[in-house]
């Protein structure tokens, strides 16, 4: 299965949770990635595109409740950026829900864009917290 996004130990970050969270999500994108790719149904599109952002929301969520429990120093430019990433994929998802099904694609590049280069910098600024607190 051509992938679309390649799994990289420099995206973990330490945290098991977090990492299987992490690496999830890019499973999920390669395999919408798949679904879209194949040109295989609207339904099946559906699916995926719904998949993908349900867990992201779960993912986003677990991060702001840590920052809340552990009063993270950074969480709310963290949180900002999360917005920031949320309303994006809002936008795209009214388009999509509209019928407009190749925004398929910018989602996914929106993914790969955005939450690499989130995981590689901002997530890393809250290990040393959530390690202090017992996480690992
Ligand atoms: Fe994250
Ligand atoms: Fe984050």
């Amino acid at each position: 299965m051509e992938k679309f996004i390649v799994w990289e130990k420099k995206y973990l970050i330490g945290i098991n949770e977090i990492d299987e969270q992490h690496e999830k999500l890019i499973d999920l994108i390669n395999e919408f990635y798949w679904t879209f790719k194949q040109g295989r149904s609207r339904e099946d599109i559906n699916i995926f595109f719904k998949k993908t952002k349900d867990f992201i929301k779960i993912h986003l969520e677990l991060e702001e409740y840590y920052f809340e429990k552990f009063n993270f120093e950074f969480k709310d430019e963290h949180k900002i950026q999360h917005d920031f990433f949320r309303n994006e994929t809002k936008k795209l998802e009214e388009k999509f829900y509209s019928g407009e099904y190749t925004v398929s694609y910018e989602f996914m590049s929106l993914l790969r864009k955005w939450f690499l280069d989130h995981i590689q910098t901002s997530d890393r600024k809250y290990i040393e917290c959530f390690k202090a607190n017992g996480l690992m």
